[in-house]
């Protein structure tokens, strides 16, 4: 079996790494963060992923997974090297490729001019032809295989995907990294790199759009008097629409849909094709976050100053603990700076040092002595708990926020006259 390399262990390196072992591979996990790497050779994954720490410990037990902290223990046997380092976005909203390039250049210095890479991590269209172009003189094909891995899913998503796509310039090279997948059952597409490229912005885009049309639709179902269950419930049965992806929030966020939408909206534009469906979908995310603003402030007289709000959920979505562009944090700031105080609870997630939140270890303390309650992130625990107790330690007469409508609407409203959900009751 070939020789494989994954760079940077994040939740998608880790995840692809593992899994590609437990299809029967020796794979070398390379990452530049120290620590990182020693608790992985422990078999403590750094973040949460839903049984991502068996998979690790099945593997490493195997010894068909192994993870170096430096470049220089690889060997010439590396046939395939995955690169899954960041791309964040710059400002100016284009993915910054220098963790990418720093990686390539690593390895051509230390397992030499003879591999596959195969980028994992998001790029803008055309990355991987430019940079084979730019190793020509080497016989290194560089091939786009995008990831479709959802947090707290990635495990799942990888070993039963909706699809593999590998975009390649040589289709032989394309098929030999398809190979690397035997065992998984899925349906496969090997195209050019920049198709590749494209299908994954694409369709984070896309759903991201989906998703921006929703909390729309939500927000007119307020002021209609429609309820956005049943209407999502109604539109969804089109199976050209489908049911999935129909849930109204305080917007979309994570580490892949607002970096993704930004790179397709500003490299369109640059290219003289705008994406404005892609940029309205970006804008109007802000508006479903400022949605949850302008509710709150109804809900309580009309400003936040001196308000203590408790806020349950601070990760950008449930099972995940990851905060990264969480909207739930982008509430949170912006409580804080309309002169409110946010006490914070997330069964997960840790509050990222720079956010003035206080964070509690239980929901029900979040509460206590709070004017306000405010639902951001969908957890299931939260819709156990009992209204009843919350109201015990909330300042009366308090106010509910569901903006994930995961709340019992009946029995809530029963306890706190000012309830409100996004979507319409
Ligand atoms: C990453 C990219 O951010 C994303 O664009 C791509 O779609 C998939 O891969 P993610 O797995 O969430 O997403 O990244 P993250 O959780 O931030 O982990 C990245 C890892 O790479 C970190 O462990 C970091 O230490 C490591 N890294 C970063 C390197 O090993 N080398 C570098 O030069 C930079
Ligand atoms: C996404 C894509 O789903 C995945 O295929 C890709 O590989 C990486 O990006 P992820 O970022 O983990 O995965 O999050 P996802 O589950 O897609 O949710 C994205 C955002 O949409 C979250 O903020 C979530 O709360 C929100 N969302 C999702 C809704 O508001 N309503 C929904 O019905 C679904």
């Amino acid at each position: 079996m070939p020789k494989i390399a994954v760079i940077g262990l994040g939740y998608v390196g880790l995840t692809t790494a593992a899994g590609l072992a437990s299809l029967g591979h020796t794979v070398t996990g390379v990452d530049i963060d120290v620590g990182r790497v020693e608790s992985l050779r422990a078999g403590t994954p750094p973040f949460f992923e839903h049984k991502l720490d068996e998979l690790l410990a099945e593997q490493i037990e195997s010894e068909s997974l192994s993870f170096e902290s430096s470049f220089s223990t690889l060997t010439r046997e590396i046939e395939f090297a995955f690169l899954a380092v960041p791309t964040p976005a710059l400002p100016d909203g284009q993915a910054d490729l220098s963790y990418l390039n720093a990686a390539l250049a690593s390895l051509v210095s230390t397992i030499g001019t003879k591999f596959k890479a195969i980028v994992k991590s998001t790029v803008p269209v055309g990355t991987c032809r430019k940079l084979q172009e730019s190793l020509s003189g080497y016989d290194i094909h560089v091939v786009s295989n995008p990831e479709f891995l959802s947090e707290g899913n990635a495990v799942r998503d990888f070993l039963a995907p909706s699809r593999i796509v590998v975009g390649s310039t040589d289709d032989n090279v394309g098929q030999g990294v398809l190979d690397l997948y035997d065992g998984i059952d899925a349906p496969r597409l090997v195209c050019s790199p920049e198709s590749a490229e494209m299908i994954k912005h694409a369709s984070n885009s896309f759903l991201a759009v989906k998703l921006s049309f929703v909390n729309e639709l939500a927000r007119f179902c307020e002021v209609t008097g429609a309820n956005v269950d049943d209407v999502t419930q109604g539109v969804g049965l089109d199976p050209r629409i489908g049911p999935n992806f129909m849930s109204p929030g305080p917007g979309w966020g994570g580490s892949c849909f607002p970096k993704d939408t930004s790179e397709l909206a500003s490299s369109s534009r640059r290219s003289g094709t705008p994406m404005t469906t892609v940029e309205a979908a970006v804008a109007s995310n802000q508006t479903a976050i400022m949605h949850v603003l302008e509710l709150l402030r109804e809900q309580l007289g009309g400003d936040l100053k001196g308000k203590q709000i408790a806020v349950w959920g601070l990760a950008f979505k449930a099972n995940t603990d990851d905060t990264r562009d969480s909207p739930a944090l982008q509430v949170a700031q912006r409580i804080i700076d309309e002169g409110g105080t946010v006490l914070g609870f997330d069964p997960m997630a840790k509050i990222p040092g720079n956010l003035k939140v206080k964070q509690t270890s239980t929901a029900i303390e979040a509460c206590s002595q709070s004017q306000a309650l405010v639902v951001l992130t969908e957890w299931p625990e939260f819709s156990t708990i009992n209204p009843e107790e919350v109201k015990s330690v909330l300042q009366a007469p308090a106010a509910i926020l569901d903006t994930r409508r995961i709340l019992d609407q009946s029995v809530w409203r029963d306890a706190f006259p000012n309830f409100k959900v996004v979507g319409g009751n």
